[in-house]
């Protein structure tokens, strides 16, 4: 009796002395943790199910010119193998000049000896390193044909980047939607009319469970890191469908994609509890497997004057009607100009 007495007091006690708030943020983090773990339960179902649609040859490209963001470890390092392969002229933007060149080194060794390679830093956390990057690309190129936004992170506690936005948000896909702009005028230069330039937004089937409310996005109080990765892959998707009807309307040989590459066993989850027990992550995909549906969508030819389209598993997929609402749409592109301080996004063509 005593001992039931003494429990309820301190579990009162911790209920009291908690702020609400706390338990709020839990509540939510907890319910995301489940949403989680049903969609990439049944995502891997469906790379399990479509093995044999991950598939693609890797034709020679030798004029084409690529970039990969995040190109330096994970599915971003494999994408650039791929495209070596492809014999392209790849660019590897990371944050790291030297991380980049240890795995041109590595792709070297193992046997990748066409294409050609280079490494600019490029940190996806800063919208002045993003402008620097583009400035240094448009002073040795004219052209770009396959602009791949890759770099990512997944849960990561609470950090502000140093122009003030939350880092999921910057890197996974304000830092992308600027670096886009920046360098259309190159992609409009490489398109042609036959064969479009193109850029692909890796995102995740996780933007499945964003919500489109963006403008709490970057907000320190009430912040659920899992709520906003959702968020940042949602956006790549709403900017891929608003971005290509502002393409199509000004008749430019560019055409943009969003890619879920699969649930791929890489350092994205070391956040997760999943790291911790790796047998969870049976039946993921390998890093060179889940670089094969973006590669397919830089390359493949059947998709070329098709814009706006989601693939997984090198397959056209539905996309979600709350991605597709015009006023979603028209809200989170303002968004981003401002965030972005842009005035317009064609403002560099
Ligand atoms: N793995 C999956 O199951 C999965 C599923 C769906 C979607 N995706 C998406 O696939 C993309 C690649 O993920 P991954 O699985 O390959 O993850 P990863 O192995 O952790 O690689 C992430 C890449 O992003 C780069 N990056 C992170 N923060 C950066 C920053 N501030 N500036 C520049 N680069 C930065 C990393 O570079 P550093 O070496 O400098 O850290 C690294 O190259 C991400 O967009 C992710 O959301 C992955």
């Amino acid at each position: 009796m005593l001992l039931e007495l003494l429990t309820i007091c301190v579990l009162g006690t911790v209920v009291y002395c908690v702020p609400y708030k706390t338990w709020h943020v839990a509540g939510v983090s907890l319910l995301y943790v489940i949403k989680y773990n049903i969609l990439g339960m049944l995502a891997v179902m469906h790379d399990l199910w479509n093995i044999k649609r991950n598939k693609i040859d890797l034709p020679p490209m030798p004029a084409k010119i690529a970039i990969v963001t995040g190109g330096s470890r994970g599915i971003g390092a494999m994408v650039v193998k791929k495209l070596l392969q492809c014999d392209m002229e790849v660019i590897i933007a990371c944050r790291t000049a030297i991380m980049g060149e240890k795995t041109v080194l590595q792709l070297r060794k193992s046997g990748v000896t066409n294409g050609r390679v280079k490494v600019y830093e490029l940190d996806n956390s800063s919208l002045e390193s993003v402008r620097e990057f583009a400035e240094r690309i448009k002073k040795e190129y004219t052209k770009v044909h396959i602009l791949i936004n890759n770099a990512g992170v997944m849960f990561p506690p609470y950090q502000q980047t140093k122009d003030g936005f939350e880092e999921q948000w910057a890197v996974n896909y304000l830092s992308h939607f600027l670096l886009t702009s920046l360098l259309l005028p190159l992609l409009k230069n490489g398109g042609q009319p036959d064969d479009c330039s193109r850029i692909i937004n890796v995102t995740s089937c996780a933007y499945i469970l964003g919500n489109s409310n963006f403008d709490s996005v970057n907000c320190r109080d009430k912040f659920v890191t899992q709520a906003v990765y959702a968020q940042s892959k949602l956006a790549q998707v709403i900017f891929t469908s608003t971005l290509q009807k502002c393409l199509t309307d000004r008749s430019l040989n560019v055409r943009i994609y969003s890619v879920h590459p699969g649930i791929v066993k890489t350092d994205l989850f070391n956040n997760s509890y999943l790291s911790k027990v790796k047998l969870l992550m049976i039946g993921f995909k390998t890093p060179e497997q889940g670089a094969i549906p973006i590669v397919y969508t830089a390359i493949n030819k059947d998709i070329g004057m098709r814009g706006g389209l989601y693939i997984n598993n090198c397959k056209e997929s539905s996309i979600l009607p709350k991605a597709l609402e015009p006023k979603t749409q028209e809200q989170l592109f303002d968004l981003s100009l401002k965030q972005a301080q842009l005035n317009d996004f064609f403002q560099y063509l």
